[in-house]
């Protein structure tokens, strides 16, 4: 089959890689429809998250057809439809049976690695290096995917794949990120980043009871998907703008009450402290870069709520943890706990409550996957979501939806 491999930082290609077997009774093989790339697997390709090693395959947002299920298997069937969740869960140790799927004790063979780093582990994910478990991903033709009567989820209604895709990471993970907040009615939520994780915070912050949703981001394609969200929106990168000063300005000198930082680990600032963190992390002196954090710190309300769906890797250097202390702020971060949302934000779709397709940009071949990485990467005009047909070379008009950087 044909799969997206990392090679190392940077370098993307595709290959002709060995199909995937039944290795477990409880396996299935997927046979992949669609796939994305994400955010999260910018930080692989940008090298930030260490045990990848060349030839891995990519990719943990994928749906597809049940081709072959092991004999354990019940729930599922060849010819099931499925989305399957990024997080790889047991459904049966103490914190799976506490909804804490993220947090699952069996499912990553790896889990010493991460004790080192962590203490402990938490789950194993698809497509995200050696210390998650060190799983094939999904951005291939097909997929072994371990546990398959605890995560898949059934699409049984005639919704497009596209419509239900992100069920698989970024609508859960921003529903959760907004659910961690806390919000009670009419609350304001403050959202760094409109990147596709930020815009399904934005949408599910009102879904929950937001009055107003302020988002912060500098690319005009995304800050007017966050305002079609119905956000009102802060560019970060316009020099008259000091975000902490604008989120007091806009909340009546209280700060907003719920802050959700959907940047994590890369956040990006031309600030003097921004150079700083850039050349520490650099010299691997610091490994993330807490920009966003900093910011979110300070400009949250006494006993606000900080959620942090954004993913942060190791040691964060220059946090005013007493501004945190002293304001007496609650906060909740982590892997999604994907499979507690699979149902009812299938539910929201069919519904019609949400749109997810919204914030697709591009559709791709899987021979275009290296170039559009690159893209992606750079955040090229007009690119909010990638969605990839693993079983097309190439599309000759990649653009779904035209965004252009002019139209502020
Ligand atoms: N917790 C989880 O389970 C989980 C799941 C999926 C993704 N994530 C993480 O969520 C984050 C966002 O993912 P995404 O797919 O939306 O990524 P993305 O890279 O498309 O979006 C990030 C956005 O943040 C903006 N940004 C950068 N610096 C900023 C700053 N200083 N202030 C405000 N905005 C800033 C960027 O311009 C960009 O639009 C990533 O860290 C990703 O790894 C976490
Ligand atoms: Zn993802
Ligand atoms: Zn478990």
């Amino acid at each position: 089959m044909k799969a997206v491999c990392w090679m190392g930082t940077h370098s993307i290609e595709v290959h002709d890689v060995k199909d995937p077997e039944i290795i477990n009774p409880q396996d299935a093989i997927i046979r992949i429809t669609k796939t994305a790339i994400c955010g999260s697997d910018i930080h692989l390709y940008d090298g930030y998250i260490p045990t990848m090693e060349a030839g891995d395959i990519l990719g943990h947002e994928f749906m597809g057809i049940v081709e072959e299920v092991g004999s354990e298997v019940k729930k599922l069937k060849r010819g099931d439809r499925v989305v399957i969740p990024f997080t790889i869960a047991c459904g049966n140790c103490f914190f799976c049976k506490d909804n804490l799927w993220s947090l699952c004790d069996n499912s990553n063979p790896n889990a010493h690695v991460a004790e080192t780093m962590y203490g402990y582990s938490g789950s194993a994910l698809f497509g995200y290096s050696h210390i998650y478990g060190g799983y094939a991903g999904g951005q291939a033709q097909y997929a072994r995917v371990p546990f398959a009567d605890v995560g898949p989820i059934k699409i049984e209604n005639d919704l497009s794949d596209e419509s239900v895709l992100f069920l698989s990471d970024i609508y859960p993970t921003g529903f959760m990120g907004a659910q961690n907040c806390n919000i009670s009615p009419g609350d304001n939520v403050a959202v760094w980043g409109c990147g596709p994780v930020g815009l399904f915070a934005i949408a599910s912050a009102y879904m929950l009871g937001a009055g107003k949703v302020f988002a912060i981001d500098r690319f005009p394609e995304r800050l007017k998907l966050a305002r079609e969200c119905g956000a009102t929106t802060i560019d970060y990168s316009d020099d008259d703008v000091i975000i902490v000063e604008a989120l007091r300005d806009l909340t009546g000198g209280v700060g907003p009450d719920c802050c959700i930082d959907a940047v994590g680990m890369e956040a990006h600032s031309s600030t003097l402290v921004g150079v700083y963190d850039k050349v520490k992390q650099a010299l691997m002196l610091e490994t993330d870069r807490p920009f966003v954090l900093r910011q979110a710190f300070m400009a949250i309300r006494k006993g606000g709520t900080l959620s942090i769906p954004g993913v942060y890797g190791g040691v964060l250097d220059k946090l005013n943890f007493g501004a945190a202390f002293g304001k007496g702020i609650h906060m909740a971060m982590g892997q999604t706990h994907m499979h507690n949302y699979l149902a009812p934000l299938l539910k929201s779709i069919e519904d019609k409550k949400i749109d997810p397709t919204f914030m697709i940009s591009h559709r791709i071949g899987i021979q275009q996957a290296p170039e559009f990485y690159k893209k992606w990467q750079e955040k090229e005009a007009g690119m909010t979501k990638i969605v990839i047909d693993p079983w097309q070379d190439t599309i000759a008009n990649p653009v779904v939806r035209v965004m252009e950087r002019h139209s502020a």
